[in-house]
């Protein structure tokens, strides 16, 4: 299917490049000087619209904001000329799905578009697609391994199968354990987590069975434990080869036969609860060392093992595309220098690193583009201007102006003359940008 891109700037020199670059990826291009005039039209025909921001028959805001309301669905890039950043920002708050700065070459916009046509694609085969299980949490990747762990995940989810999820910190284990609640016939009951590791043993024990009065010095009633306020519903013990030994032969007859003893108390009751646990460590290597039950580790019905991050790479650019999303940075973009940093690196913390290594990139360089500089120092390469701290727009202005030094080769004097600023001034910012050659 031929995808058809509408084209509106004032400059008809700058629609008949456009035309000539775009129609020459197989793309077919109408182009319009007058917005107005376009506005006039049925859009819906087109399945992109690339437009200029400033226009002098309608403001572009103006302009961006009816064609939201008449099409919704219509992605819009926005071309956008030095000084205009501050339109820009709020274009894209507007839900412009992005912009390119002028002047830009054939292959710049060829690229750019491929991109939000393959966006856009993705969403709308999702649409397509089944809906979402009610209230699941949501797992990012695409890959061979991520979908495998989906497939099992749908496998096992709606059972009382016991089931022990095993992988690195960061991987996604209490994700999974949400998940299989969730998926589950139990989503409307209790999903209760304990972390093994992190309440001191002799309360684990009371935490998690109850007791009864008297039980203890300062139990002067009695109290039910967590398994039963997960009743019908799922208990997940984190960190489970943290339990006691002895805890855990409790735990083996709860999930031998249901019951449950207070501590302190005679009375057997019962309790229907699904127990999900996760470890960190290699369970297989725990029960060598004596930390770990093997007639426990018989007790789970279901193994699931959750790859780190570093064996599917491959879902890093939809992990920072969506993980962005989620943080409330919809608009951002990793640029492709700084994705190969990233692709570089081993990812020891997993998902919760680039989640965080996100975060903080953002609190500090809150840009529209992230470059390799913006990322935390280690994943930096060696470079020999420090980077000055730099507020939100001037990030963009200093995209904008590594942009057309790039255009021209790094010539000054043609670079000024694009932005419409005199070399001098043009110096001092390429000074205090940190600017370089190969940046
Ligand atoms: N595949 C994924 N897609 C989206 N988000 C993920 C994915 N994997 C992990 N996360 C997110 O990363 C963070 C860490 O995940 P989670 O807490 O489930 O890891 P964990 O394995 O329990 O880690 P730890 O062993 O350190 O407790 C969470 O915010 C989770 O939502
Ligand atoms: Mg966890």
């Amino acid at each position: 299917m031929t995808v058809r891109i509408l084209v509106i700037d004032d400059d008809a020199i700058a629609c008949e490049f456009l035309q000539e670059a775009l129609s020459r990826a197989g793309y077919e291009v109408d182009a319009f000087t007058s917005a107005k005039k376009a506005l006039r039209e049925n859009l819906s025909v087109y399945d992109l619209l690339m437009s200029d921001i400033r226009m002098p028959d309608i403001d572009g805001l103006q302009f961006l904001r009816q064609v939201h309301e008449k099409w919704p669905e219509l992605p819009v890039i926005l071309m956008t000329a030095y000084g205009s950043l501050e339109t820009t920002m709020e274009a894209l708050r507007l839900g412009a799905w992005d912009y390119i700065s002028k002047p830009f070459s054939p292959d710049q916009i060829r690229a750019m578009v491929k991109k939000v046509m393959e966006v856009r694609e993705l969403q709308q085969r999702r649409m397509r697609g089944q809906p979402e299980a009610s209230g699941a949490p949501e797992f990012i990747g695409s890959s061979a391994t991520m979908v495998d762990l989906y497939k099992q995940l749908a496998r096992v989810a709606d059972s009382s199968a016991s089931v022990l999820i095993e992988g690195e910190s960061g991987t996604g284990k209490e994700l999974t354990a949400r998940s299989l609640h969730q998926l589950s016939t139990r989503r409307d009951k209790p999903f209760v987590v304990v972390h093994c590791g992190a309440i001191p043993e002799t309360l684990l024990e009371s935490e998690l069975f109850g007791y009864e009065r008297g039980a203890f010095t300062g139990a002067d009633r009695s109290h039910h434990g967590l398994i039963e306020s997960a009743q019908e519903g799922t208990i997940f013990l984190d960190e489970i080869s943290e339990m006691s030994s002895g805890l855990q032969a409790k735990l083996l007859r709860f999930m031998q036969d249901g019951e449950i003893r207070r501590l302190g108390g005679h009375e057997v009751r019962h309790a229907a609860v699904r127990v999900v646990a996760a470890a960190n460590r290699d369970i297989d290597e725990e029960i060598k060392r004596d930390k770990f039950r093997a007639d426990l580790l018989y007790r789970f019905v279901v193994r699931l093992h959750i790859p780190p991050l570093r064996e599917h790479k491959e879902d890093l650019p939809l992990l920072v595309e969506s993980l962005l999303k989620k943080l409330g940075y919809a608009n951002v973009r990793m640029s492709d220098e700084a994705m190969e940093l990233l692709m570089a690196y081993d990812w020891p913390g997993n998902v919760r690193e680039l989640q965080n290594v996100l975060q903080q990139t953002m609190l500090l360089s809150p840009f529209l583009l992230i470059l390799p500089d913006n990322l935390p120092e280690r994943f930096r390469l060696k470079r020999d201007v420090p980077l000055p701290q730099l507020m939100p727009l001037e990030g963009a202005e200093r995209e904008q102006i590594l942009q057309s030094l790039k255009t021209t080769s790094w010539n000054q004097s043609r670079t000024a003359q694009l932005l419409g600023i005199d070399r001098k001034t043009l110096r001092s910012k390429i000074q205090r940008y940190g600017l370089l050659k190969d940046g």
